[in-house]
């Protein structure tokens, strides 16, 4: 397994590599997560350096705090009739560019703004890649507070295993920018993200789920060559 700084370094490197993607003009669906930080960064840094003017949309509360901290102007989903480009990180990338999103707990608005953009580039290190969706993450769902408990046992009723996510440095549950809660769906892989992707979300109370099918337009994945240093491999 590649150190910390290893992996810090592949993640910076595709950040920074999306970022250069975006065009003066953009209207940018910009990411949540430690990967996303790095794109947002670089941006600032073009904002700053280059004079690039853009219109950022963030997917999060932290989202916007790093764009506020990097001087991008942000703008809503509402606010705006098209994204051109939203760069966002993934906990899972399938051969297909499915994904799993929503460790951070914003896959909800990350899959409007993502949703919405004519280029969706996800930006991963090599440990985010797997043969099928759901072999190492839970999906996780955005689910209205008070119904916690049907959907615990609806998920069970399709096989899976819910589990509540509870806060790291808060008594109780994860509470997410939109103020509702969040259930951890492992299923031992997924063979149809499409049927579950829809499936799940067909169930009431489930705000959104994180699985992203069909939305990916290119992937950048950060990666150590034999020599030590660090590539990056597109799909598209
Ligand atoms: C947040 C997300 C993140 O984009 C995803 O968890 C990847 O995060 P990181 O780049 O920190 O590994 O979906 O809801």
């Amino acid at each position: 397994m590649p150190s910390e700084e290893l992996t810090r370094k592949m993640k910076q490197t595709v950040g920074v590599e999306a970022a250069r993607m975006v065009r003066h003009g953009d209207v940018v669906g910009l990411g949540t997560g430690s990967t996303a930080v790095f794109m947002i960064e670089e941006l600032g840094r073009r904002v700053r350096d280059e004079d690039l003017r853009i219109q950022g949309i963030p997917t999060s509360f932290d989202a916007s705090v790093q764009a506020r901290k990097n001087a991008i102007p942000t703008f809503t989903p509402d606010d705006v009739d098209r994204v051109d480009i939203a760069v966002d990180g993934a906990d899972e990338v399938d051969p297909d560019m499915n994904l799993i999103k929503g460790r951070g707990a914003a896959h909800l608005r990350e899959k409007i703004v993502d949703g919405m953009a004519d280029r969706f580039i996800v930006i991963v290190d090599e440990s985010k890649l797997v043969d099928r969706l759901g072999s190492k993450c839970p999906v996780p769902l955005e689910v209205l507070p008070m119904a916690v408990r049907p959907v615990l046992r609806a998920v069970e009723a399709l096989g899976g295993e819910p589990v509540l996510r509870m806060a790291a440095q808060k008594d109780g549950p994860v509470i997410t920018d939109q103020g509702n809660m969040v259930v951890d769906a492992r299923f031992d892989g997924i063979d149809d993200p499409v049927g579950m992707e829809s499936t799940l979300n067909n169930i009431p109370g489930i705000l959104e789920n994180g699985l992203f099918v069909g939305l990916a337009t290119e992937v950048l994945i950060g990666s150590i060559s034999g020599e030590g240093r660090i590539e990056v491999d597109r799909r598209s």
